[in-house]
Order: C-alpha cells, then sequence, then structure tokens
C-alpha cells in the first residue's frame, strides 16, 4: 500500500519521464513533507541544471505534465520553484480505510528481501555489575530486534557476554575461598560487583592470592575439569542475574541468545593461523598481531590489532574476529549490528577492516556499529554514585518503579492494589526505557527520573496516557452500545492530519530498521499522539449525536490505538489498559 510520499513520487516521476525524456523518470522528485501544504516537491531546482532552465520554469513544466488525478489537489508555485502538493482528503480517507483493514498490518510493508540480521547487543561481564552503560545497549539493541522482526527480518540475537579472560582466575579462586554455598557466593547473584570488588582487593593485596589467581587462568585456559566446573557455576550465577534485569526490562533476550565470549574459545587458534597463513598477521614485540589498513596511531606507526599476546593468550580482538567469522559462515548474517558504547569505535572498525582483509566480511554483508553515547548524571559526567563506582542498574531500576508509583496512587487512588502495580512497572520502565529510545543513540543524556515519568512532551508516559485514554472512550462506547467503523472517517482538518500522520507509520518503521534509529520512531509516536489529543480536541467522539460520524470518529481513534501499541511494541515498552 503506497504511503503518500510513494504515491506522489511515482506520479512524479512519470511526470518527468514526460516533460523531459524518459532518461528523467528516476529522478528523485524529493518530496518532504511541508509547513505550507502537507508535502512539497522539491526537484525543479535540480533538475534545473540537467535541463538548462530556469527553476520556475521546471516548475511549470512538471506542473503541466503531472496528472495527480485522485490523489492531489493542484499544487502551487512557490519561492524559486517549490510545488506545493495538498493530497485530496477522499484518497487520505481511502488509504486510512485500508490501513484499518485485519490483513494490512497497519501499513508495514513486507520487506523487498528478508534479511538475516545478527543484532550484537546488551553484552554485561560476568560478575560484575551491569551498570547503567549497559542499560542503553540492552534497551536500543532489544528495539531494534523487536522492530525488524515486526519488519519481517530474521533476527539472530547475540549476547556477547564477558564470560572469560584474566578476570576469572581471580574470580574463581576467591569463589574456592570463600565457598559456594556461603552469603559471599550469594552476593553472585544480587550485587555481583561486590564479589567482584572483593576478589579484586584480595588480588590487588594479597600476593599469594594473585599468584593462585594466575595459575589458575592457565588451568582454566588448559581446559581443567574441575576448574571449568567451578567456572561454569560462577557464569550460572551471572546468568540469573541477568535475566533478572531482562525480566525487570522486559527485554526479549534469552539464555539461547547467550554468545559468551568463552563459545569462540575453540575458534581463536584457528582464527590466528589464518590470518598467519593469509600473511596479515605478523609477530611484533613478541605478540602476533595484525595492521589493518587504514589505522595509524599518533606515532605515525601503524596501529595493531593483538591476535595472540606474548604469553600465548588470545583477546577481546580476536575474540571479535571468530565472531564476526562465525556470524557471517555460520549463522548467515546479511546484516550485523554491533550495539555497543561509542568508546568502542576505533576497535570495531579495526575488527571490520581485518574482517575484510581476511575475506570474511565481503560487500553483500553489511556491518555496522551502533554506537551507543553514555548516560550522564546531572552533573553532566557519567552516571556514578557517590562512592565513585558505576550506579547499581537494578536499584535505578526499582527507584524508576517506585517512583511511577506515587504518580499513579495520586492520578487514580481508585484502580486496584494489583493494577496499580503493574501500570507503575509499565510507566516506571517504559519511563526510563523511553528517555533513553527518544534521544539519538550516539548522543549522551542526562538520567532524570522526573522527565523521564513527566505526563507531558515526549515521554512514554505521555503516549501510554493517550493509549489508555482511546482505550477508556473505546470501553465507554461499548458501555453505550455505540461500534466503531466500517472505515476511519477522515473529514475535516484534525481527522485528516490524524490520518496523514497514521499513514506514515509503516514508512517510518521501515527507516528505523534500516538506520538502526529508535529516535525516530520516538518522534514519529509523539507527534502521532499529539495528532490524536488536537483531534479528540476538535471532534467529539461520544458526545457526537451523529451515529455515523460517531462510529467513523471511533474508528479513527482506534486505529491510532493500534498504531500507537504497535510502535509502543517495537519499541519494548508496554501500554497498560488504564491510567
Ligand atoms: N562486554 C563488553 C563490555 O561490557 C561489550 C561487548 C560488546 N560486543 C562485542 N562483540 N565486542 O564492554
Amino acid at each position: 500500500m503506497p504511503a503518500p510520499e510513494l504515491a506522489l513520487t511515482e506520479r512524479f516521476q512519470s511526470a518527468f519521464a514526460q516533460a523531459f525524456g524518459e532518461e528523467f523518470r528516476d529522478a528523485d522528485p524529493i518530496i518532504r513533507p511541508s509547513q505550507f501544504a502537507d508535502f512539497q516537491c522539491n526537484a525543479a531546482m535540480g533538475l534545473a541544471k540537467r535541463v538548462g532552465a530556469k527553476p520556475r520554469d521546471v516548475a511549470q513544466q512538471i506542473l503541466d505534465a503531472v496528472d495527480l488525478t485522485g490523489l492531489a489537489e493542484t499544487p502551487e508555485i512557490a519561492g524559486p520553484g517549490f510545488l506545493n502538493i495538498r493530497l485530496r482528503t477522499d484518497w487520505i480517507g481511502n488509504q486510512a480505510a485500508e490501513l484499518a483493514l485485519p490483513d494490512a498490518h497497519l501499513g508495514i510493508p513486507a520487506p523487498d528481501h528478508a534479511d538475516t540480521v545478527v543484532i550484537d547487543y546488551s553484552a554485561p561481564n560476568v560478575a560484575k555489575e551491569m551498570h547503567v552503560g549497559h542499560l542503553r545497549t540492552t534497551v536500543v539493541g532489544d528495539a531494534l530486534a523487536r522492530t525488524l522482526e515486526k519488519l519481517g527480518h530474521t533476527v539472530v540475537r547475540q549476547n556477547h557476554i564477558g564470560d572469560w579472560g584474566t578476570p576469572f582466575g581471580m574470580l574463581i579462586e576467591h569463589l574456592l575461598d570463600v565457598g559456594e554455598d556461603g552469603d559471599e557466593a550469594k552476593l553472585l547473584e544480587s550485587d555481583p560487583n561486590a564479589f567482584y570488588q572483593h576478589a579484586r582487593a584480595k588480588f590487588d593485596g594479597d600476593s599469594a592470592f594473585a599468584d593462585r589467581a594466575r595459575s589458575r587462568v592457565v588451568t582454566l585456559q588448559a581446559g581443567d575439569q574441575q576448574t571449568l566446573e567451578i567456572w561454569t557455576r560462577l557464569v550460572e550465577l551471572s546468568k540469573q542475574y541477568f535475566h533478572r534485569i531482562y525480566d525487570m526490562l522486559d527485554v526479549t533476550l534469552t539464555d539461547d541468545d547467550l554468545a559468551g565470549e568463552s563459545s569462540y574459545n575453540d575458534q581463536l587458534e584457528i582464527v590466528a593461523k589464518q590470518l598467519e597463513a593469509d600473511g596479515l598477521a605478523r609477530i611484533s614485540d613478541g605478540a602476533l598481531c595484525v595492521f589493518p589498513e587504514g589505522f595509524i596511531g599518533r606515532d605515525e606507526k601503524p596501529l595493531p590489532l593483538i591476535i595472540r599476546k606474548s604469553d600465548g593468550g588470545y583477546g577481546y580482538g580476536t575474540t571479535d574476529l571468530a565472531a564476526i567469522r562465525h556470524r557471517i559462515q555460520d549463522l548467515r548474517a546479511d546484516r550485523i549490528a554491533y550495539v555497543i558504547g561509542t568508546a568502542q569505535e576505533l576497535h570495531m572498525n579495526m575488527v571490520f577492516e581485518t574482517a575484510r582483509e581476511a575475506g570474511w566480511l565481503t560487500d553483500a554483508v553489511e556491518a555496522t556499529h551502533v554506537k551507543i553515547g553514555s548516560v550522564l548524571g546531572e552533573d553532566g559526567k557519567i552516571l556514578r554514585t557517590r562512592s565513585g563506582t558505576s550506579l547499581r542498574l537494578m536499584s535505578l531500576l526499582e527507584e524508576a518503579v517506585q517512583t511511577a508509583r506515587g504518580v499513579i496512587d495520586e492520578l487514580r487512588p481508585d484502580l486496584p492494589e494489583d493494577e496499580r502495580a503493574e501500570i507503575a512497572h509499565a510507566v516506571g520502565i517504559g519511563g526510563v526505557k523511553y528517555a533513553d529510545l527518544s534521544t539519538a543513540h550516539d548522543s549522551d543524556y542526562v538520567f532524570d527520573l522526573e522527565r523521564m515519568l513527566a505526563l507531558t512532551g515526549n515521554t512514554a508516559p505521555y503516549l501510554q496516557y493517550a493509549v489508555a485514554r482511546i482505550r477508556s472512550i473505546s470501553r465507554r462506547a461499548a458501555e453505550q452500545g455505540v461500534t466503531a467503523g466500517p472505515a476511519p472517517r477522515v473529514e475535516n482538518d484534525a481527522e485528516r492530519a490524524l490520518a496523514l500522520e497514521l499513514l506514515q507509520f509503516g514508512p517510518t518503521l521501515e527507516q528505523v530498521g534500516a538506520a538502526y534509529e529508535p529516535h525516530r520512531l520516538c518522534a514519529y509516536l509523539f507527534s502521532l499522539a499529539q495528532a490524536f489529543t488536537a483531534f479528540y480536541d476538535a471532534s467529539p467522539i461520544l458526545k457526537e449525536s451523529d451515529g455515523e460520524v460517531r462510529a467513523g470518529r471511533l474508528a479513527l481513534a482506534e486505529l491510532t490505538e493500534r498504531v500507537l501499541v504497535e510502535g509502543l511494541d517495537a519499541l519494548g515498552v508496554r501500554a497498560p489498559q488504564r491510567m
């Protein structure tokens, strides 16, 4: 089903071909939303250069050639040659009617090609607290996974947890010291960072412990059975902790999506051998390194990506090379999105370039680093507690739910206790997630609970409230025996503006999936909810006396509700029945 831009594009391209010749059929008509009309066609200025005429004359020629019958009124030429276009209201009405049909999927287009998209996100580290930094990669990654699935792509979630490497020697020794059944071990499930800190303090202060930890790494990497068993339990406890956070956050990651660093263990040597055989890796200062093309350090020397350290150990980079190879060759990815902090940009680019030189990453595969900015405190610095350690994610989320609970208790004291608890969860968690998603993923933002939970502005509660309002209208309609339909009413200006917004849902979602930009969906939903508010202010529904008008407006409101809920679901934000 063509959205307005698509329909207009087709008509204008035919006009280009007719007015200037077949070779102009592919020219971009540059259809953009306009504050003076519904849309503008901005092609005349560019075409003027190609055909060697004045832009306004070209605009006139386009106007003479274009056939907008049934779709739009005759455009007006403005300024240097803009064409202002007002769509026909009955065309919008027909489109909205189609959109409302059960099998129209709210205008979400079927993909030209269903891609396999691997999304690397969340990726916390075992036996360390998931901190606020992991919030964003988790929330943004999950929104992208949900969105791409709605667009008909096959999503493979990969949770690249940090479950391997040198800290495990010290963690295992500490666990052996304190005993698996003791209170200290229980920290792994409740406050893993504390467990990590205690192990770390011992490592720094007790040289005998440090020696034991170091030799434990060696036994671990050598595959010693007993050591592996303890390691497995350590990882197990951490996983339970991660899943408590994921449940709390309504994040779709499960155990099946875990592909931690350790899972690439048996591939590391193979990767190193291949890079050596290809002549890409060589020994430098005792370590095996690759020097991917185009990466130069401050000292003007090529930058190394370390493949094997001089002590024989493999590190983060090699693991990522094994991972990208696996994702392309075994998981058959068409696209890979790495939802990871901006700080790792250089690392990611070096991994991509090395993978290209090794022939794993070809032009047929699109690898993208979806850069994630920082969460800041009110002081503008990276969010931390007073003691300087990073803030516990769980306590932050609990606080959000509690604050939302206060708001709901005041707003709806009449609702039953368990429903208020449910709404507080949806609003508190939704508020935090939405604040994150509505910011461009590579910008930083200030963690401000009050703003996140505000009922006005571009927030989850504002959108959730809009949904609850429509649902309440539907409930009252049902009580009064009023039914919606058959089609949404699109007659007055407010109805027309709302319907026009609704038509943009599918294309917006498509854009979000292609560019990995959930904040565009947030901006869209906000503007849709505003259009609904304007519509509802101007056009009574249940108070309307004309039965046909009432039914048509109810249908328009209910279509809006479906789009809002579907959009929020793509973001991983729940919409309560009442608020
Ligand atoms: N565990 C890492 C961290 O907490 C993030 C891993 C991201 N994924 C990857 N393939 N490197 O910083």
